[in-house]
């Protein structure tokens, strides 16, 4: 049986893309439903391409409780079990976390704890990699709480920085690496929800991570399924 998902986002949604792609490979995950706090968002068009169900859920100031309970009601009315933010730029409301605790991932540009909080996101991000000097930056997959990027972390993987990076190309190199991740990830969680317990610890991936670079696709797949199995 597969967990019935939903996606939440604001902006583009490659991320959301990389989900509905994986689909036909995964009996792990449905996604049933993408929710969006823009209009706009060309998230929804991939949704309504892939004739999975789309709504807009406005957030603006004051509007707390609204939004708490028309989300809430659009899980439950599509039996909602895990959900995905997936470049979803607001706070969940808390009682939408409460419901789903520990069924909430999201992604992250960037390692964290560092590089993250409230206005880190995008480019932003990247450009503060490399103010710093970092040599090497990642991608991290993490549990949803009441604050921005707090959450425990369920998993990561390292991107090497270049000396002649902008921000652009370490986007490009970091998203990549999100495109493979986080598919595996949603499997690896609702895998565990599926079966009423905690998924096993991800193995971090050591020293393997200049192979980001070289490696095609389906090698750096094939070391993060390996680490989602503890690293066996
Ligand atoms: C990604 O970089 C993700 O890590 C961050 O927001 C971006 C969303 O990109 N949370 P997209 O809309 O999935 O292309």
């Amino acid at each position: 049986m597969s967990v019935r998902a939903a996606v939440f986002a604001s902006g583009s949604g490659t991320n959301l893309q990389a989900l509905l792609d994986h689909e036909a490979m995964s009996q792990d995950y449905r996604i049933r439903l993408v929710v969006s706090d823009r209009a706009g968002a060309g998230a929804l068009d991939r949704a309504r391409t892939a004739e999975r169900r789309a709504e807009v859920v406005e957030v603006i100031d004051g509007s707390g409780e609204d939004v708490a309970e028309k989300t809430l009601g659009l899980l439950e009315e599509e039996g909602i079990r895990a959900i995905f933010l997936a470049g979803y730029l607001r706070l969940v409301p808390t009682s939408v976390v409460e419901a789903f605790r520990r069924r909430i991932l999201n992604i992250h540009p960037a390692l964290l704890p560092s590089f993250g909080g409230k206005g880190m996101y995008g480019l932003r991000v990247h450009q503060e990699v490399l103010r710093a000097g970092s040599k090497v930056t990642g991608v991290t997959i993490h549990y949803v709480d009441e604050d921005y990027d707090t959450g425990t972390i369920f998993a990561q993987w390292p991107v090497p920085v270049h000396p002649q990076d902008t921000p652009k190309s370490l986007a490009a190199r970091v998203l990549r690496v999100e495109h493979i991740l986080y598919p595996l990830a949603a499997d690896h969680l609702c895998r565990a929800v599926e079966e009423g317990r905690e998924p096993p610890r991800f193995a971090p991936p050591g020293e393997q991570f200049h192979l980001t670079d070289e490696a095609p696709d389906e090698e750096i797949s094939r070391q993060i399924r390996r680490a989602f199995q503890g690293g066996r």
